[in-house]
């Protein structure tokens, strides 16, 4: 049974080389910004957790790392059901912190524009959100990344960390997926 839709993988978007590239760039820069500051490093599960794991090794500063879980997809919907759930929070308490927000993608906005409200409310010394990728066609609210790494068109992606059903986000680079 291909319950993990193996042949609905088309095409690489973007290649090891260019995230790899990219992040390192996007890291030395944050170091740079945040030097000599307590910076907290927020991943939101579960699409973003390779994209931090290598965004903190390129930056040579101390920082700590915190999880958070938000849930915006039902079963294996490629549609973004308005609903945000916070399925984990966060251990930190983040007003000792330089906060920076590290997401896989931003499509509708949904998802972050409610995380970015809840963690407002705990005050924390800054807030900066980075993104891998952003696919400003189908945003449905207004919200824009402090830093983005890649614009993508209107397609559903996977690997680097991004899911279908679970599945291909052990794919080392970003690949089209067949809807
Ligand atoms: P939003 O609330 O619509 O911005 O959706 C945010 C979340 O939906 C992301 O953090 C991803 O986990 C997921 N998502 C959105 N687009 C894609 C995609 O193309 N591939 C895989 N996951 C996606
Ligand atoms: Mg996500």
């Amino acid at each position: 049974m291909d319950n993990n839709n193996q042949g609905r993988v088309k095409r690489v978007l973007i290649s090891e080389d260019d995230i790899r590239n990219a992040v390192q760039s996007a890291g030395e820069q944050l170091a740079q910004i945040y030097e000599g500051k307590p910076v907290l490093l927020v991943s939101v599960l579960k699409g973003a957790f390779i994209f931090l794991g290598d965004l903190c090794r390129c930056m040579n500063i101390p920082c700590r790392i915190d999880f958070m879980e938000a849930k915006s997809y039902l079963g294996n919907s490629t549609e973004s059901c308005g609903q945000v759930e916070i399925t984990m929070d966060l251990k930190h308490d983040i007003s000792k912190y330089h906060v920076i927000i590290v997401e896989d993608i931003i499509d509708t906005g949904r998802t972050l524009s409610q995380v970015i409200k809840i963690l407002k409310e705990r005050n924390p010394l800054s807030l900066r959100i980075i993104t891998l990728l952003d696919k400003p066609a189908r945003r449905t609210v207004k919200l824009e990344a402090d830093v983005s790494l890649f614009t993508i068109p209107d397609y559903f992606v996977v690997g680097y960390g991004l899911d279908y059903n679970g599945y291909h986000r052990n794919l080392p680079y970003i690949a089209e997926f067949e809807e």
